[in-house]
C-alpha cells in the first residue's frame, strides 16, 4: 500500500496560527494534535466523502475515528446532504417553531423504547445536563451516581482533572460507580441514603455481565438498584445511541431507562441531541430552565429525518456489525499469532485500540507505534473505531492490510528493547476521557 509523502506544510502552518488564535489550539481536545503522533499526522481534515478523508495537504485517509462517531453512514452521504441542502434554501432558523420539531420527535418516539417524550439540543453535554437537571427537578434531590464520560458541562467537569472555573462544592454532589461492579453503585447508594437523583451511565464496549444468581445484565441490575433508592436510571446513549440498533444500547440490551441522551450519529454529522424518556419525567420539562436559540434548528433536525430514514431502509446496522466484525476478528487474530499484546477491543460499531507491553499495561509508545505506522499507510485511527455504512469489504482489507504491517513493526520494536528509536514523531498524550 502507497506511503504517504506529501508532508503537511499547509497542516503545519495553520496550526502555528491556531496556537496564538485559539485556545488549547483547538474547539474539540480529542481532535487536538496531541492526540495523534505528531509529525506523522495531519492536524487539518479539509473534506470527505464515504469513509475517505482528505487533509489540508490533499493526502486521502480511510478513517475510522469518523468525526469522534457522528458519521454513521459516510461522509458527503447523499441522501442527507440533500435534504440538509433543500432545507437550507427553505430556511435554517425562524420566528416560531418549524413542524419538523414534531415530526422527528415522533419519529424518535416510534424507535426509542423509552421515548414518550422529546426534547432537542445540539451537543451531548447539553442533554445529558437537561436530563440531570429533570431528574433532580423529578426528586427534589441533588446527588448524582455515574459512570463514563457525559461532556464538558459543569456537573460532570467538575470530576475530570480539568475542573478549573468550576466551583468545588459541585463534586460533593458527585459519586462515580464502575461498569460491570454493582458494588460500587451499592456502595454509592449506601453512603449517600435518601440523596442521589440519577444514576447516568453510558454502556461502553464490555458486555454487561449477566448475573449468574438471577439472570438479570448489568443494566438491569443498575436500574432495579436506581428504582429501589427511588433515583431515575438515565443511559448516555450519546455514542450508542443509532449504532448498536436503532434504538441504541437500551433496545440492544433489551432494557428501558427512565431518559436517556443521544446525539452523535442520529444526524450523520450534523448538530442536533435528543433527551427522550417517559413522560412522567419529560413534563419536568414545562418548569424546567431548557431553552435555547438553536434547539429546534432545522438543518440537524433534516439531518436527523434523513438518516433515520436511511437506517429504516437500509442494512446499514448489519453491515457496520458484519464490517467490524472482520475487522476485529482478522486484526485481532494477526496481534495474538505475532505474539503482540495488541487488540481492537469493544463491539463493532464502537470500539477502542487496546495496546499494551509485554508486561500487560497500556503503553502509549507503542500505541503511538501503531497509529504512526498506519497513518503513514493512509489509515486513520485515533482514540474511538467506528465503522459506517460507506466503509467497503476492500476498505476493511487495505485497512487490515497497514494494521498488520504496523503490528510487525510494534513487535519488531519490542524485540531491539528501544521501541523508542521507532517513533518519528512526538508520541499520543493522555487521553482526555475518563471512565470510572
Ligand atoms: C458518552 C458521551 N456522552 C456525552 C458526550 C458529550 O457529547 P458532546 O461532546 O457532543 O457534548 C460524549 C462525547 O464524546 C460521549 O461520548
Amino acid at each position: 500500500m502507497k506511503v504517504l509523502t506529501k508532508g503537511f506544510p499547509v497542516s503545519d502552518e495553520l496550526w502555528e496560527k491556531a496556537k496564538r488564535l485559539i485556545p488549547a489550539g483547538t474547539q474539540t481536545l480529542s481532535k487536538g494534535p496531541d492526540q495523534f503522533v505528531r509529525g506523522v499526522t495531519p492536524k487539518y481534515l479539509k473534506s470527505g466523502s464515504g469513509c475517505h478523508v482528505w487533509d489540508a495537504d490533499g493526502n486521502i485517509y480511510i478513517d475510522y475515528p469518523l468525526a469522534l462517531g457522528p458519521i454513521l453512514l459516510g461522509y458527503d452521504y447523499k441522501p442527507v446532504v440533500d435534504a440538509v441542502i433543500r432545507q437550507v434554501r427553505e430556511g435554517t432558523t425562524f420566528t416560531l417553531m418549524h413542524p419538523l420539531e414534531v415530526e422527528v420527535a415522533e419519529i424518535l418516539t416510534s424507535v426509542i423504547p423509552s421515548a414518550e417524550m422529546v426534547r432537542f439540543a445540539k451537543n451531548g453535554a447539553d442533554v445529558t445536563s437537561a436530563a440531570i437537571k429533570v431528574a433532580r427537578a423529578a426528586t427534589g434531590r441533588d446527588h448524582i451516581a455515574y459512570s463514563g464520560y457525559h461532556g464538558c458541562q459543569d456537573w460532570y467537569a467538575v470530576t475530570t482533572p480539568r475542573d478549573k472555573g468550576i466551583p468545588k462544592v459541585f463534586k460533593e454532589f458527585m459519586h462515580p460507580f464502575e461498569y460491570n461492579k454493582i458494588a460500587t453503585l451499592e456502595a454509592a447508594f449506601a453512603e449517600n441514603p435518601g440523596k442521589i437523583a440519577c444514576v447516568i451511565m453510558e454502556v461502553p464496549g464490555t458486555d454487561p455481565i449477566i448475573d449468574p444468581a438471577n439472570g438479570k445484565n448489568f443494566l438491569q441490575r443498575v436500574k432495579d438498584l436506581a428504582h429501589a433508592n427511588g433515583a431515575l436510571f438515565v443511559m448516555d446513549e450519546i455514542v450508542t445511541g443509532f449504532r448498536y440498533s436503532i434504538g441504541g444500547a437500551q433496545k440492544f440490551y433489551n432494557v428501558t431507562p427512565d431518559l436517556s441522551c443521544f446525539g452523535k450519529g442520529m444526524a450523520n454529522g450534523f448538530a442536533i441531541s435528543a433527551l427522550v424518556g417517559k413522560r412522567e419525567f419529560m413534563k419536568e420539562l414545562d418548569e424546567v430552565f431548557f431553552s435555547m436559540t438553536y434547539s429546534g434548528d432545522t438543518i440537524g433536525l433534516a439531518a436527523a429525518k434523513a438518516t433515520i430514514t436511511e437506517l429504516l431502509s437500509k442494512p446499514v446496522l448489519d453491515h457496520i456489525w458484519s464490517m467490524g466484525e472482520a475487522l476485529h476478528t482478522e486484526v485481532n487474530t494477526f496481534a495474538e499469532s505475532a505474539g503482540v499484546n495488541f487488540r481492537i477491543s469493544g463491539k463493532p460499531p464502537r470500539a477502542g485500540l487496546s495496546v499494551k507491553n509485554r508486561k500487560g499495561e497500556d503503553d502509549l509508545l507503542l500505541k503511538s507505534l501503531f497509529l504512526q505506522e498506519t497513518v503513514k499507510r493512509g489509515i486513520l485511527f485515533g482514540g474511538p473505531v467506528f465503522i459506517c455504512y460507506s466503509h467497503s469489504p476492500e476498505d476493511i482489507e487495505k485497512t487490515v492490510e497497514a494494521s498488520c504491517a504496523a503490528i510487525s513493526v510494534i513487535k519488531e520494536a519490542e524485540e531491539s528493547g528501544e521501541p523508542a528509536r521507532f517513533l518519528e514523531g512526538e508520541p499520543v498524550g493522555v487521553v482526555f476521557r475518563q471512565r470510572t
